[in-house]
């Protein structure tokens, strides 16, 4: 699977698009709020620079795309008023995979700098919005660009199927699974682990290239406070596969296909990207905090209150139906709302006997200053 022109969120905004099925993504950005204007405050304290370069990596479009960017402004607004200061020029870069739903988002500009206008007044600004359509594993903007950058519910997506687990040479080593799982060969949850490693490290290099010294990122995704990389949030990959192996059986998709899909995911350990982010070497790191997230609960003294297991299907569908499709073949879209019926049943089924554990790690970096070279 390329996933660089295979994987995007479902397009538009009908019953099945990420627009309309990115509530989980929408509470994680309220998580990590907090992170992100003390980061913002951080970069605008000692200095505010004439233009502010921000990029939101993996924006994918819909309702959350531009209300982290709103989000951003706001901050920066409030402390330029706070100070008496002029605003300073906003270069805003949203970034995605190419696949993705650009159109949508630049369709909503006009309001959004409409709006920006009314409440923030016409001395505000200007704020130059464009898209960056490529992979954040790998550069993306000019050097010493950007004064902060943004992530969220992104990089938990790897760059490729991890080597030796794509099914393009030698037998399939995690037959019936699509992710790590209790009963995997060891080296599937290595081939993991590796591939993380090396693009996170390249994620880090490109972004340690293109931000200013003492620039900030704000990173949130998906990962693991075990050790075991089958636990936690990997249910919801456990669960499509018993799915998916189930209408095998009954000849409904194709049981080698199941064989050999591996989802390009993984979500690390916190002890993983404390180490990756030391032995790169360009940031430091500010914070570093986990959160258990569920639909409506996030460990922040909410009550509990379990998800529907139709939200949840709902949620997996959005996100992973374009690699299913290209995966599986255009036949899978007509059992595809049989596929994501029966998910919803057996998620049901698993929440009412287990707790849900998806952990969100909200990360905050600021760029070092390099070292002197001779
Ligand atoms: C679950 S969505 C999150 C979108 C948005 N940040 C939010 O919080 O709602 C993950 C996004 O990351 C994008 N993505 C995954 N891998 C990427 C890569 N290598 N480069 C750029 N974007 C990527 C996907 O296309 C998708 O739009």
């Amino acid at each position: 699977m390329e996933v660089m022109t295979v994987l995007h969120m479902n397009k538009g905004t009908g019953e099945t698009s990420y627009a309309k099925n990115s509530t989980l993504q929408s509470k994680i950005i309220s998580v990590a709020k907090p992170f992100v204007e003390e980061a913002i405050l951080e970069v605008l304290c000692s200095n505010i620079p004439e233009s502010l370069g921000i990029a939101d990596l993996g924006c994918s479009s819909g309702p959350n795309t531009l209300s982290v960017i709103s989000e951003v402004i706001d901050i920066v607004h409030a402390k330029c008023v706070n100070m008496r200061r002029l605003s300073p020029e906003i270069r805003v870069y949203l970034n995605d995979l190419p696949g993705n739903d650009f159109n949508n988002i630049f369709m909503s500009l006009p309001e959004f700098h409409k709006k920006l206008k009314v409440d923030k007044g016409a001395g505000f600004g200007p704020c130059f919005v464009s898209g960056m359509p490529g992979s954040f594993y790998g550069r993306l903007f000019p050097r010493k660009s950007l004064h902060f950058v943004h992530s969220s519910s992104s990089l938990h997506w790897l760059s490729q199927v991890p080597s030796g687990l794509d099914g393009k040479a030698g037998p399939t080593l995690n037959k019936g699974k699509l992710y790590i799982s209790k009963t995997s060969p060891e080296c599937v949850a290595r081939a993991y682990a590796d591939q993380f490693k090396r693009d996170f490290v390249l994620y880090l290099e490109s972004r340690s290239a293109e931000m200013v010294t003492g620039g900030r990122m704000v990173l949130s995704l998906m990962g693991r406070i075990s050790n075991d990389p089958s636990a936690e949030s990997a249910f919801l990959w456990e669960l499509l596969s018993l799915v998916l192996m189930a209408m095998a059986s009954k000849g409904l998709v194709e049981e080698t296909k199941v064989d050999s899909f591996n989802a390009p995911y993984y979500a690390p350990s916190t002890e993983e990207l404390k180490s990756e982010i030391t032995r790169e070497g360009s940031f430091t790191i500010d914070y570093l905090e986990t959160f258990e997230a569920s639909w409506d609960y996030f460990g922040c003294g909410e009550e509990y209150v379990p998800f529907s297991g139709e939200r949840v299907a709902k949620m997996v569908r959005a996100v992973v139906e374009s690699m299913l499709e290209s995966h599986f073949g255009g036949g899978i879209l007509v059992v595809m709302d049989e596929l994501f019926r029966r998910y919803a049943e057996m998620v049901d089924d698993h929440l009412s006997k287990n707790r849900a554990k998806n952990i969100l790690v909200v990360v905050s970096l600021t760029r070092r200053e390099a070292p002197q070279s001779l």
